[in-house]
Formats: C-alpha cells, sequence, structure tokens
C-alpha cells in the first residue's frame, strides 16, 4: 500500500530543504506517492490565491500527510498566505497536536556547559489549535492615536484536555515524567483552566511523575538544567517560544522538525524554522529539519522502520560533521542532503 502525501515547499528556504527531504524519502524506498502544491508567496502574487477552494476537502479526504516547507515572505502584506495556508491547515484539520522533539545529537553542538546526549532529550507537545493563535480579537479606531488592538488567549477545557491527555501517554512511553507549563499566576482565568483540568487528568496516569512551572521558569530551566525534563506541554504561543530554544541548545534551528498531528488523519509536518529571507537562494539552508520532519511524517504513516533509518542517518550527518555551516560544516543544501539520502540507501 503506498500513501498519498501532499508536498508544499512554499516560500524562501522551504523549496530548497524541501527538495532534499523528498530525495532521502525516494532514497529510504518509502512506500509514498507525492504530489506537489504551488502555494505560498509566488501563487499568492500571480492570482490572490492562498489556499485555493476546495483545498482543504481534498487533503482531508484523500491525503494522509503534508510535508510542508515554510511559509513567510516580506512581498506579502501581514503574511496573509502565511496565515491562510499553514493556521489555517493547523486549525481545519483540527492537528491538535505540535509535536517538537528537543534531541542533542552531539554534545558538540550545544552552547550548554558540561551538557551531554543524555541531559538534553525531551518532547515538547504544543497546543496547535488555540490559545492566543485562535484569531480572536480585532482593532477599533485603527491607525489612529486611540487605537484598540485585541488577541484573545481562547482556551476550552476540550483543547486543553487532549493535549495533556497527548502528553501523558508518551511520557508513559518514553522515561514517565511530564511537565506542564502555563502563567496561571498572571493569565488566572485561561490558564486557570489549564490548572484544573491538569490536576483532573493527572489522577488517571498516577505512573507518570508530575511537575509544573510558570513558562518564564520553565525558559530559564531549559537552559539551566534540562535533564529535568522529558515531555513538556504547554499552550501554544509558549510551545512556539520554548521550541526556538529547545532547537537553539541542540544546534540551532535548522535541525528542528515538528509535526502538526492529529492521530488517524491527514496531518502535516515541518521544520521549526520559517522561510529564512536572509539565506534564501544562497544554497546554504540545514535541510536536515526537513529531513527530520518527513521521518516524523513516516511514523505517521506506520512506516517506523523507515523513519528508524532516516533518523540515524540524520544522526550520523551530524557525528559524522557531513553538514552545513551553520552547524560548522561546509556542505551546501545539496550535498547535504545528498549525503543523507546515501546513508539511508546503503
Ligand atoms: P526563520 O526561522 O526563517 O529564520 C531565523 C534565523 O534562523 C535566520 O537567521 C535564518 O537564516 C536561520 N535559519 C532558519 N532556518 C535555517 C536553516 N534551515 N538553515 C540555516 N539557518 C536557518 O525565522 P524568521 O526570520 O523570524 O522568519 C522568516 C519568515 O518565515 C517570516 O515571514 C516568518 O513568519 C516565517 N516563518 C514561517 C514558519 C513556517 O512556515 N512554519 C516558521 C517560522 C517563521
Ligand atoms: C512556527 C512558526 C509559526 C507559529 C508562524 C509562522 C505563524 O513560528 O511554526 O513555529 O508561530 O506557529
Ligand atoms: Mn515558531
Amino acid at each position: 500500500m503506498t500513501h498519498k502525501v501532499a508536498v508544499v515547499p512554499g516560500d524562501g528556504i522551504g523549496p530548497e530543504v524541501i527538495a532534499q527531504a523528498v530525495r532521502v524519502l525516494e532514497a529510504a524506498r518509502a512506500p509514498i506517492e507525492l504530489k506537489t502544491f504551488d502555494w505560498g508567496a509566488e501563487r499568492w502574487l500571480k492570482d490572490g490565491t492562498t489556499l485555493p477552494d476546495g483545498a482543504f476537502e481534498d487533503l482531508r479526504d484523500n491525503f494522509r500527510a503534508i510535508l510542508f516547507g515554510a511559509l513567510g515572505d516580506p512581498r506579502v502584506p501581514e503574511q496573509v498566505h502565511a496565515r491562510d495556508i499553514l493556521l489555517g491547515l493547523r486549525f481545519r484539520l483540527d492537528l491538535y497536536i505540535n509535536l517538537r522533539p528537543v534531541r542533542l545529537l552531539d554534545e558538540r553542538l550545544t552552547p550548554l556547559k558540561g551538557k551531554t546526549c543524555k541531559d538534553i532529550d525531551l518532547l515538547v507537545f504544543r497546543e496547535n489549535t488555540e490559545g492566543l493563535y485562535a484569531g480572536v480579537g480585532g482593532n477599533f479606531k485603527k491607525g489612529t492615536p486611540d487605537e484598540v488592538a485585541i488577541n484573545e488567549d481562547l482556551n476550552t477545557r476540550k483543547g486543553v484536555e487532549r493535549i495533556l491527555r497527548a502528553a501523558f501517554e508518551a511520557a508513559r512511553g518514553r522515561r514517565k515524567k511530564l511537565c506542564m507549563s502555563d502563567k496561571a499566576n498572571a493569565l488566572t482565568f485561561a490558564h486557570g483552566l489549564w490548572q484544573r483540568t491538569w490536576k483532573e487528568v493527572a489522577k488517571e496516569y498516577p505512573d507518570v511523575e508530575t511537575s509544573h512551572l510558570y513558562v518564564d521558569v520553565a525558559a530559564m530551566e531549559m537552559v539551566r538544567a534540562p535533564e529535568r525534563f522529558d515531555v513538556l506541554v504547554t499552550s501554544n504561543m509558549f510551545g512556539d517560544i520554548l521550541t526556538d530554544l529547545g532547537a537553539a541548545i541542540v544546534g540551532g534551528l535548522g535541525l528542528a522538525a515538528s509535526g502538526n498531528i492529529h492521530p488517524g488523519r491527514c496531518s502535516l509536518f515541518e521544520p521549526v524554522h520559517g522561510s529564512a529571507p536572509d539565506i534564501a537562494g544562497k544554497g546554504v539552508a540545514n535541510p536536515l529539519g526537513a529531513i527530520s520532519s518527513a521521518a516524523m511524517m513516516c511514523t505517521h504513516l506506520g512506516e517506523h522502520a523507515v523513519a528508524a533509518r532516516i533518523d540515524q542517518a540524520v544522526a550520523r550527518a551530524v557525528v559524522e560533521k557531513q553538514v552545513t555551516r551553520d552547524l560548522g560544516g561546509t556542505l551546501t543544501t545539496v550535498q547535504c542532503g545528498a549525503w543523507v539520502a546515501d546513508a539511508v540507501a546503503r
């Protein structure tokens, strides 16, 4: 059986890194049938299309996964295309888990003194369908000195409970430690809900050791003592911020992978980084985040052996310094992708 996968390379370095991820999937002989879509800034500039009519239904009904590059282009006002396409798909496909592993593959890559690969191996569960990202709010007297601007932090019992449960389940399959991070001391209504739900759900997982950190302390602890963390669960906005921090302690954004997941449904896999306009077109973007995201996609598709082979090849590339300049190597994007593809095929 082959899995139908939609590929959305997007903007900037998106197409550069996705080309390498696709090449690695092909080298791994993953049983996947790919279909590429041209959604992104160029398309928007050409005909004003963000997510075309019917695209969402097509993805939902006919594809098992989406391999996504990045969206973001200085020529598009307010990044309307990114909001419609990326956030649109997260919300409309109800991809409530944003899964972002933070794993150190080589001691030389962490800026944290004395930390080893054993110390930095955590899994972040970022809520992905609500919170400050829900788009609830508006402007009043926009553009005047009296302007009012509001984005509401929308949290639902259902939304909070399902991300907490997903994180508990994952902790069960790992070192059985789960930390929840919020800002309930200041956001008493919204994060009070997180606190209450957390305490209730935790009762069902007595085998999982739980802890709670306010997000400011969580940020500090990820730097000071990352070994404290096994699984970390948090809200949409805090997860966004903490996972860039997480990327920084394991070698940088170029390595970081993610899955936007609704178990059993069409889910979207993408590197954590954006379109990186500062390096786009130069052939120097690190493709390993995109390649690792493709491996996460294979796991979602049930292709565990393929996922493991890709993960091993990425780890080898890092240890053997077959990497781009952001990781201290000398390879181009294409050369790095070729090396990993070769390692996977061997
Ligand atoms: P960015 O992630 O694009 O870049 C941040 C820094 O990291 C830059 O210096 C960049 O050169 C570097 N970097 C990123 N990816 C790299 C890689 N693979 N290899 C080497 N270096 C890499 O973040 P930004 O500059 O804040 O955002 C640029 C655009 O991308 C914005 O429009 C933003 O909204 C968008 N964005 C999109 C996504 C997404 O599509 N998922 C994610 C983040 C940002
Ligand atoms: C990410 C990105 C997005 C987010 C942006 C592009 C809306 O930063 O995937 O981490 O904030 O979720
Ligand atoms: Mn981000």
